[in-house]
C-alpha cells in the first residue's frame, strides 16, 4: 500500500484519513499520542521545508525513528542508479517519504520497494498529502467543502499541488474557478479528466475578482520550471494578491497557499485574519501522521 497520487484514492479512503487526522489532532492536544514502531526514511531529491520536516516531525510524534537520505552526500554521486538506491534504503526502513524532480519517480520507487512509499511531490505531477491537508484545512475552517466557491489563482500549469487539488475539490463537490496567467492555465486534459470523473464543470477567468469566493487558493509562479526566466518574472508581477483584492472579498474569505510564497502575496496580507496559510501548513502534521499510520497499519 502506497500513497503516490490523489487519483488513486476514493472518497471513502480520504474520509478515513480525515477521521484518523481528527483523532490525532485531539491526541496531540492532550499530548498523548498512540505510538507505532518502526523507521521512516526520508528521501528528498528536491528542496523542501514543509513536506520533509512535517513528515519527519509526524514520524517522530508517532514514535518512529527517522533516517534521512541526503542525495548530495550519497552514492548517487558515484553513479549509483535511482532504483538501486531505493532497493538499498528499502532494507533500512519500514516506510519511505520521498520527493523527486522527475514525474513518475515515486511510482517507480513504489514498484521496486517493499516498504510503503509516500509521494511528497514528483516533478509537476502530484503532491497527494498536500491535497489531503488542503481539504482537511478547508473542512476544518469552513465546516464543509461541498458548494464552496474556491478560486485557484497562479501558475496552474506547473503547480503539482493544483494538479492534485482539482481532483480533491471535484471529489467533494466544490465549485472551482481557475484564474491563471496566459499560457500557465491548467492543462486541458487535467481539466477534462477531473470534470468527467466527478461530473462537474470548472470555470476559467482572465482576472482576479473575489466577490463570490469563499476560499482563495494561491500558488506561486514556479520559476524553476521555466526555460525563459524573463517570462517568469513578467507573469509574477501580474499575479500579486494585494490587500485591496482581499478587502473587496467576502468577510469570511480564507486565503490558502501551499507555500513557499515569494512575491505573489505581499507581507501586509499575512496580518489579515483571512490569511490561513501557516495554519494550513501546521495541519500537515495530523494529516501526515494519519497517512503514515494508515500505511503502516495496512
Ligand atoms: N508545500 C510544500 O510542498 O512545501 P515544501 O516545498 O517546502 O515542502
Amino acid at each position: 500500500m502506497d500513497l503516490i497520487s490523489f487519483r488513486d484514492l476514493d472518497k471513502g479512503t480520504v474520509e478515513k484519513i480525515f477521521g484518523l487526522a481528527e483523532d490525532i489532532d485531539r491526541q496531540l492536544e492532550r499530548k498523548k499520542v498512540d505510538k507505532l514502531e518502526g523507521i521512516m526514511a526520508t528521501l528528498f531529491f528536491e528542496p523542501s521545508t514543509r513536506t520533509k520536516l512535517s513528515f519527519q516531525s509526524s514520524a517522530e510524534r508517532l514514535g518512529l525513528q527517522v533516517v534521512d537520505f541526503l542525495a548530495d552526500r550519497s552514492s548517487l554521486k558515484k553513479g549509483e542508479s535511482f532504483t538501486d538506491t531505493i532497493k538499498t534504503v528499502d532494507g533500512y526502513c519500514d516506510v519511505m517519504a520521498m520527493r523527486h524532480p522527475a514525474e513518475g519517480a515515486a511510482r517507480l520507487a513504489a514498484e521496486v520497494a517493499e516498504a510503503p512509499v509516500l509521494n511528497g511531490g514528483d516533478g509537476a505531477n502530484q503532491h497527494p498529502t498536500q491535497t489531503l491537508l488542503d481539504l482537511y484545512t478547508i473542512r476544518k475552517l469552513k465546516g464543509k467543502i461541498a458548494g464552496l466557491n474556491i478560486h485557484l489563482v497562479g501558475d496552474l500549469k506547473h503547480a503539482r499541488t493544483m494538479h492534485s487539488l482539482v481532483y480533491g475539490l471535484g471529489m467533494f463537490g466544490a465549485k472551482v474557478t481557475m484564474v491563471a496567467p496566459k499560457g500557465l492555465e491548467l492543462e486541458e486534459h487535467m481539466v477534462h479528466e477531473a470534470e468527467k470523473r466527478f461530473n462537474f464543470k470548472m470555470e476559467s477567468r482572465d482576472s482576479i475578482d473575489l466577490k463570490d469566493a469563499d476560499v482563495l487558493y494561491v500558488c506561486r509562479v514556479q520559476e524553476e520550471r521555466f526555460i525563459d526566466k524573463y517570462e517568469a518574472a513578467k507573469v509574477k508581477k501580474e499575479f500579486t494578491i494585494s490587500a485591496d483584492y482581499i478587502r473587496k472579498g467576502k468577510k469570511d474569505l480564507i486565503i490558502m497557499h501551499p507555500l513557499p510564497k515569494i512575491d505573489e502575496i505581499p507581507p501586509e496580507v499575512d496580518a489579515m485574519p483571512q490569511a490561513k496559510y501557516f495554519e494550513q501548513a501546521r495541519n500537515g502534521i495530523p494529516v501526515r501522521m494519519a497517512c503514515i499510520k494508515m500505511l503502516l497499519e495496512g
